[in-house]
């Protein structure tokens, strides 16, 4: 019998002295030489490994910072380039594009695709968005270019303004709420556009994730919320994912989306096209029919992006851009255009006075937001272009009074606005300054709550952008006819996927965010904040106040002062304190200071950036 214990080659057990001692005397030399030079690669390697190790910390630093949340905040400080996703997973995906040698396009991508993923919740392939990109100027004596790809879904071909009448429900769960989606496309285009890796390489660390990652907190918490549990644990598309022993799965556990892992290998193999026409199509196409919705292989074909110049203002001498309608981008350089006319509002700080300026400042914008739809559907465009200028603001500043707040009416809102909650925001900048702020959702948590359980697609439910007719939404309030759903056209958004330049046109900020209504405004307050001395984290950690004119009231988080709250009531503002743990909006930011690269992620979703 044969012996147990490893088996050994008899030339591999040989010590090495047995062989060198019948080679010859210049040979010998020769294999000295050999291994001298061997040995002085070895020490220079590893000297070199040890200087780019010792660069690298240098080049990116993480450092914890002061959270209000129950979340850790950090703040990442980088010199070649930075990622700010939702999902720690997904930063570091865009930085090791960006380190592969990607540009900022290239890590927005693989980013994107990695929050589909990990955080199918907010967004994915079967939702859509809108990202504003910065091209830096090529020589000293250009300057920047910044364009925006529209990637919102549209509402499918047979789609009509009174779809919903008779149940409103329907355009939140099911396969009636789904638009036509447009992500992909949206990064197909950018890609084509500006992109320098191959697509493939862009895809294939969520190919590989997908096929199992350890779930972490913020999608636990999710799946285990009563009304999210009831149809993880019972609807077998969901089940097979979520609890596929029965029970759902927690943070700690791995979790596998195979599904969707072959899903994006086709895509990664045939590109973006794959989701539009032949199996993939069919099968979504299949799914949302067997669940009410009326999305058609034509819907899916006739999709297209829409990419122009990004809407561009100006505050306190920087330049903003931001996305056009029917974003609220308009919208967030309103709010700023006002709060320009405050020439002490910077040295002031957050003061009392100041906080009640911006509340009214927000107020006159969610009234200007209610003229916002899909501009290719406007009948009269020009309300809708003229809410960013300089002009408007100076016709609508004076109406802020200092002293006291107003009722609704007083801004003249021109109808409702929706309230809801699942998007996500990244913001990315490269070594060359070119930068990419998008924010891609699938609207409510889960979307329409239809997964296909074929291709692990998690569909939209976009059409609740729109309004119904004669439905007044859940606050009470009149629908806007501007935004009714009609074939083919985008729902109004909240979303400003935003980049800011300094003065000098060098590259100051992206940034965006998710929350639903509360986007704008959450952008806006963090924006002033960093004006305000606050770096990136502490801008977007600090409590933020949110009012929409309705419900009447002024929603203020729970770090703000006694002081603070007990003004504001007095100035008429109908305050509620809320726990800053709760989910209401989230902001990414990355920033440039000279040299250094600042990133942060929103604690309240518990997202960290990288950089490198
Ligand atoms: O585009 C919009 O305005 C909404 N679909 C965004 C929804 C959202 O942000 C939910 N977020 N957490």
């Amino acid at each position: 019998m044969e012996k147990a214990g490893p088996r050994v080659r008899p030339s591999e057990a040989l010590p090495l002295h047995i062989h060198t001692s019948k080679v010859q005397p210049k040979r010998r030399w020769k294999l000295v030489s050999a291994l001298i030079s061997l040995a002085v690669l070895f020490y220079w390697r590893d000297c070199l490994s040890r200087c780019l190790l010792s660069f690298s910390k240098v080049s990116s630093r993480r450092r914890e910072t002061h959270s209000y949340t129950r979340n850790k905040a950090y703040i990442i400080e980088a010199t070649n380039g930075a990622v700010a996703s939702e999902n720690e997973i997904c930063s570091n995906i865009g930085v090791g594009t960006l380190k592969g040698g990607g540009n900022a396009v290239d890590a927005v991508i693989s980013t994107t695709l990695c929050i589909g993923v990990v955080n199918m919740f907010s967004s994915g392939i079967g939702g859509g968005g809108f990202m504003t990109v910065r091209i830096p100027p090529s020589s000293p004596n250009t300057s920047s270019e910044v364009f925006n790809i529209d990637f919102r879904e549209v509402a499918p071909a047979l789609a009509n303004t009174t779809m919903y009448k008779n149940d409103p429900a329907a355009s939140l769960f099911g396969g009636l709420a789904v638009g036509v989606p447009g992500e992909l496309r949206g990064l197909e285009e950018a890609h084509r556009r500006w992109g320098t890796l191959p697509w493939k390489q862009l895809v294939q660390p969520s190919v590989e994730l997908a096929r199992g990652w350890t779930m972490q907190t913020e999608l636990s918490r999710r799946i285990h919320e009563e009304f999210f549990a009831s149809l993880m644990l019972g609807n077998p598309d969901w089940r097979a994912i979520f609890a596929p022993n029965g029970r759902l799965l927690q943070a700690g556990e791995t979790i596998r989306r195979t599904n969707l892992s072959r899903t994006l290998a086709m895509i990664a193999e045939e590109g973006p096209g794959a989701l539009y026409k032949g199996p993939i199509a069919n099968s979504l196409v299949k799914k949302v029919h067997s669940t009410g919705g009326i999305l058609s292989h034509q819907d899916l074909e006739h999709y297209r992006v829409k990419v122009m110049p990004a809407l561009q203002g100006t505050y306190r001498g920087r330049t903003v851009y931001t996305t056009h309608a029917p974003t609220s981008g308009p919208v967030l350089l309103h709010m700023l255009n006002l709060m320009e006319h405050y020439d002490a509002l910077i040295e002031e700080g957050r003061t009392l006075e100041n906080m009640h300026r911006y509340i009214e400042a927000m107020k006159f914008g969610f009234a200007a937001r209610t003229k916002v739809c899909d501009p290719t559907f406007a009948n009269d465009s020009t309300s809708i272009e003229e809410i960013p200028t300089k002009a408007y603001s100076d016709l609508v500043f004076p109406n802020i009074t200092d002293d006291r707040t107003h009722a609704p009416e007083y801004y003249h809102p021109i109808f409702d606005m929706v309230d809801d909650h699942g998007t996500s925001h990244s913001s990315v900048v490269d070594k060359n300054g070119m930068a990419v702020a998008l924010t891609s959702t699938v609207n409510m948590v889960f979307g329409s709550q239809v997964m296909d359980p074929e291709t692990g697609i998690i569909l939209n439910d976009q059409m609740d952008d729109f309004s119904t007719p004669g439905k007044p939404n859940i606050f009470g309030l009149y629908p806007s006819p501007f935004n009714y759903p009609e074939p083919g056209k985008r729902p109004l958004s909240s979303t400003t996927p935003t980049i800011i330049e300094h003065e000098d046109g060098s590259f100051y900020l992206a940034i965006g965010g998710s929350g639903g209504s509360r986007i704008f405004p959450a952008v806006f307050q963090v924006i002033l904040n960093m004006d305000w001395g606050m770096d990136a984290s502490a801008a977007i950690e600090y409590g933020r106040i949110h009012d929409q004119l309705y419900p009447l009231m002024a929603d203020v988080d729970s770090v703000y002062s006694d002081e603070i709250i007990a003004g504001l009531r007095e100035k008429g503002h109908n305050v509620t304190v809320s726990d800053i743990n709760r989910i209401a909006s989230v902001v990414q930011v990355v920033s440039k200071k000279g040299d250094n690269i600042y990133a942060a992620s929103d604690s309240r979703k518990n997202g960290v950036a990288a950089g490198y």
